[in-house]
Order: structure tokens, then C-alpha cells, then sequence
């Protein structure tokens, strides 16, 4: 069997430690781990390299690539909703121009291998923007086209990345008397609220159903900051994983787009409550709603209409409430507690 090369960038993040772990039980590929922060020991050891870097440093991203031929990008490395409200200039630049550089990398190493070298992008539902509460609740399940008017730093730089990504592929310096050649293949999934139970997000504005099952198995209070009947989508990490691979696995003529929404289930945070103690009988959850992390969520849609996915390239999450509740996050949330 061919071995592949895997550029990861963010793999310190929670996609990262999901997408290394898959990785180390299958053969066949050798990821090159790239983060901002040095990862920890257990990623380490299942990674072929690892690197400690900044995705804003051509010259390092430069001698990464002379370093090695990628065959696929998986470029994870971004600052959250949150966190970039608060950070909007860093944000965009960690965002916006880190993705400008993995792109071209992916066009370098394309050129230097003579073919095509994948990118796999994660966007979000952040890229939505319905004008508020009231709006959403009128708004069925949300197509790729609709709404795409979003209020955060975080959401207009994952709408503009995405329509980078399509520019490299399709139009890259169109221009050019003699095209100097490389093609990026440009794949990208917008992601719900993803959850994992055995990592923590850092910043972002869907972290209310994380936080509130994690501190649940650590006993610990945990003052929502949304109110109970907010509603939008969410993924148990396992399928979030799956549906990158998934499209990155995808035979090209079977894509009708390089943008596909990808949902799984949408719980209000009334019924992660109820959920989260039915578990957790002891778990003490009050809503203390923010009002302004509040109004991005107001913005968010209710749920997402992802028949594309599922037509073009089979998307069928593993996972619905119930079950990523009953077999994926309270036995490994639980099971994570007890060995700290
Ligand atoms: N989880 C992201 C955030 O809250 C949204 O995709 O920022």
C-alpha cells in the first residue's frame, strides 16, 4: 500500500486529537502534526512528525515543505467565535492570512510533486447570519446558499476562506500567459457544535453543551451562559472526524460543490440539560444567559439542511442524541474523570 502524507495544522486542537488518533490506528499514513502550542505526549507518539510552529511564518511553513511532500492538507488552525470577537485583529489575520499561506503551500507542493494536493477545510455554521431570534425560529433547516449574512469576525473569515479555497481551485492566477501549473483540490465542510468528551474547545460560542456535560462529570457547577431554549446544531466528535474523512475520501466527480453543510442533531440547552442529568443525576446547571454571546447564537440557525453531503458523497452521522449521550460521551467523559 502507498504511504500518504498528512499535514495537520491546529493539531492540538479538538479535531486534531480526534483526527490523530484515527490515524494511528490505520496504516498507510504518516501525519506531520503542526500547532502553535507543543502537543502532548499521547499525540506525539502516534505522529510521524511533529512540528511547533506558527501558520503566519512563510519562512517555517517554506522549509515544512521542502521537508516533505504532503498529499493532503487538513487545516484545522483557527481562533473560535468567541475568542475572535474579542481578538478581531488577530483573528483575522490567524484566520484569513494562516489559510492564504496553507494554500499556497498546498499550490507549492503541488508543483513540486506534480499533482494534485488536497485541502480539507473545516467552516462552520457561523458562516450563517439570520437577523435574530425571531427570524430563526420562522427559517427551516438552512441550504449552503441561504443566510450567508454573518455578524462575527469568526464567521466572515470562515465565508471568506471558503471562497478563497474556490479561488484556488478554480481561477488561481487566471491571468497567467503561461500557467506556472499546481491545482489544490479544495474540500470543506461547515460544522456544527462539535463535542467531545475527552476535550475541551477553547472560544467558541457553541462551548455551552461541552462545558455543561464535562463539568457535569467533574461534579462541578456550571452557570450556562445561554438561555434554555436555544437551539442549534451539534456533532459528537467521532462523526466530525468521519465527515472530514468522508469528503476527503469522496471521488471528485461525485462532488456537485466544494461546500457542504453536515449535521447530525440540534438540541435546545433546556434538553442537553435534561439529558446531561440524566446522567449525572447530582449535576447542578443554572442558565445565566450572556445577552451578547446570546445574540450570535440568535444568529445561528435552529438546524441545517445537509441533503447535499448525503447525495454526494453518502454523509450519514453515527451518532444521534440519544445514542452520542448513551455510547460515545457520558462512558468517555466518565471514564476520562476517573483516570485524571
Ligand atoms: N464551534 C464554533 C464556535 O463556537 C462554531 O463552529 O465558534
Amino acid at each position: 500500500m502507498e504511504t500518504r502524507t498528512i499535514l495537520i495544522t491546529g493539531a492540538n486542537g479538538e479535531i486534531g486529537h480526534g483526527l490523530i488518533s484515527h490515524f494511528a490506528e490505520h496504516d498507510g499514513v504518516r501525519v506531520v502534526a503542526l500547532d502553535l502550542n507543543t502537543l502532548d505526549d499521547s499525540s506525539k507518539s502516534k505522529c510521524y512528525k511533529t512540528y511547533t510552529g506558527d501558520i503566519l511564518d512563510n519562512r517555517f511553513l517554506e522549509s515544512l515543505s521542502t521537508a516533505h511532500d504532503f498529499d493532503v492538507i487538513y487545516h484545522l488552525a483557527a481562533l473560535l467565535s468567541t475568542r475572535a470577537e474579542r481578538q478581531p485583529t488577530i483573528a483575522h489575520k490567524v484566520n484569513v492570512d494562516g489559510t492564504l499561506n496553507l494554500l499556497e503551500t498546498a499550490i507549492t507542493q503541488s508543483r513540486l510533486q506534480g499533482k494534485e494536493v488536497k485541502m480539507i477545510y473545516p467552516s462552520s455554521i457561523a458562516v450563517y447570519g439570520l437577523p435574530d431570534a425571531g427570524a430563526k425560529e420562522k427559517a427551516n433547516r438552512i441550504g449552503e446558499d441561504q443566510c450567508t449574512e454573518p455578524r462575527t469576525m469568526y464567521g466572515i473569515n470562515k465565508l471568506y476562506c471558503e471562497r478563497l479555497g474556490k479561488y484556488y481551485m478554480n481561477y488561481y492566477r487566471q491571468l497567467d500567459a503561461q500557467p506556472m501549473g499546481g491545482k489544490v483540490d479544495f474540500r470543506c465542510v461547515r460544522f456544527p457544535g462539535l463535542i467531545s468528551a475527552v476535550t475541551l474547545p477553547t472560544g467558541g460560542t457553541s462551548d455551552f453543551a461541552p462545558e455543561m456535560l464535562h463539568q457535569a462529570a467533574k461534579g462541578e457547577p456550571y452557570d450556562c451562559f445561554v438561555r434554555e431554549d436555544t437551539r442549534i446544531p451539534f456533532m459528537a466528535m467521532p462523526d466530525g472526524v468521519k465527515a472530514l474523512l468522508s469528503l476527503e475520501a469522496a471521488p471528485r466527480e461525485n462532488l456537485s460543490t466544494q461546500i457542504y453543510n453536515v449535521g447530525s442533531f440540534n438540541p435546545s440547552a433546556g434538553e442537553l440539560k435534561r439529558r446531561v442529568k440524566k446522567a449525572f443525576p447530582d449535576a447542578v446547571i443554572n442558565f445565566k444567559p450572556d445577552l451578547k454571546r446570546q445574540a450570535i447564537l440568535d444568529s445561528w440557525p435552529a438546524d441545517v439542511d445537509d441533503s447535499r453531503a448525503r447525495k454526494d458523497w453518502g454523509w450519514n452521522p453515527e451518532y444521534d442524541f440519544e445514542r452520542a449521550f448513551e455510547e460515545y460521551l457520558v462512558p468517555a467523559v466518565s471514564q476520562f474523570y476517573k483516570r485524571k
